[in-house]
């Protein structure tokens, strides 16, 4: 790709979740279009995998971001090798245990809001004061937090409260221009939804169980991780530097 053609070029981006299906695959395309990325996770065999890959144009910090000193040295490694973000992205996620509400462990529900909500709050809270002025902040949310799936509260009660979240965090931040808003993917061809799909059908048939998932949106196919990464290239460009507080599904039309 031509220099100037390149539609983040100049810019710094930090990503949790950067070992996961989707983290890779916004860090890989960020990459391409010019960014420099601090790739994040918990996984750390996995971002060595994935760092290697990138060369000096990513930098790697192993973080939980449901342990608030973990998150704070990585905002501060991550200030100590770019300076600043002009992109952030709360990606990091995990998906429940199906069970419907009355079955629910209280152990199940707090595990699911800490790394969806509360790990989202931290990285927001000790990001935000290295997301320079004009930046965008993306939470990865999902079609879970804006329609209900059944034996799945925990996870749609976290992506739900996304959106409050990233729409107050919105407002705290709007004087520096700095922009916060949601994604808020289908269900995407993952190792996630490999792992829902084995719980879903106790290991039978995946296909069918697929199929019921691809079927379920207006295009009759799952999301590819390249379709959230277009959505989110564009709120992390120029291009979207008025648009702050949304909630955009990239789903083929299932929420409508
Ligand atoms: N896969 C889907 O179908 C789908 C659909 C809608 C939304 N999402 C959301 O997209 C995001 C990315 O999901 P994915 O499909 O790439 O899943 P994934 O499991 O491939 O990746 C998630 C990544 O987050 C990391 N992670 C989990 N808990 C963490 C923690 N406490 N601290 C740091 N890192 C942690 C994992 O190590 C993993 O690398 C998640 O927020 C998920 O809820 C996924």
């Amino acid at each position: 790709m031509l220099e100037s053609d390149m539609r983040l070029r100049g810019k710094t981006a930090a990503i949790t979740g950067a070992a996961g299906d989707i983290g890779q695959a916004l860090a890989r395309r960020f990459s391409e279009e010019g960014a420099r990325v601090a790739l994040i996770d918990r996984d750390e065999a996995g971002l060595a995998t994935i760092g290697a890959a990138f060369g000096e144009t990513a930098t790697t910090v192993a973080a939980d971001i449901t342990d608030e000193s973990a998150v704070r040295a990585a905002a501060d490694a991550v200030r100590s090798a770019f300076g600043h973000v002009d992109i952030l992205i709360a990606n990091a996620g995990i998906e429940q245990s199906y069970s419907t509400v009355t079955d629910l462990s209280r152990e199940e529900f707090d595990r699911v809001v800490s790394v969806n909500l509360t790990g989202a709050f931290l990285t927001a809270k000790h990001f935000m004061p290295i997301v320079a002025d004009g930046g965008s902040v993306i939470f990865t949310s999902s079609i879970a937090g804006l329609m209900a799936f059944p034996a799945y509260s925990a996870y749609c009660a976290s992506k739900a409260g996304l959106i409050g979240l990233m729409r107050s965090t919105s407002l705290d931040v709007a004087s520096r221009r700095v922009r916060c808003n949601t994604i808020h993917p289908g269900p995407v061809k993952s190792k996630m939804l490999a792992r829902s799909a084995h719980e879903a059908t106790d290991g039978g048939d995946t296909d069918g169980w697929y199929a019921a998932m691809a079927g379920m949106a207006k295009m009759g196919r799952l999301v590819e991780p390249e379709d959230v990464v277009g959505l989110a290239l564009f709120l992390a460009s120029d291009e979207s530097a008025m648009i702050a507080g949304q909630s955009i599904a990239v789903d083929g039309g299932i929420v409508q």
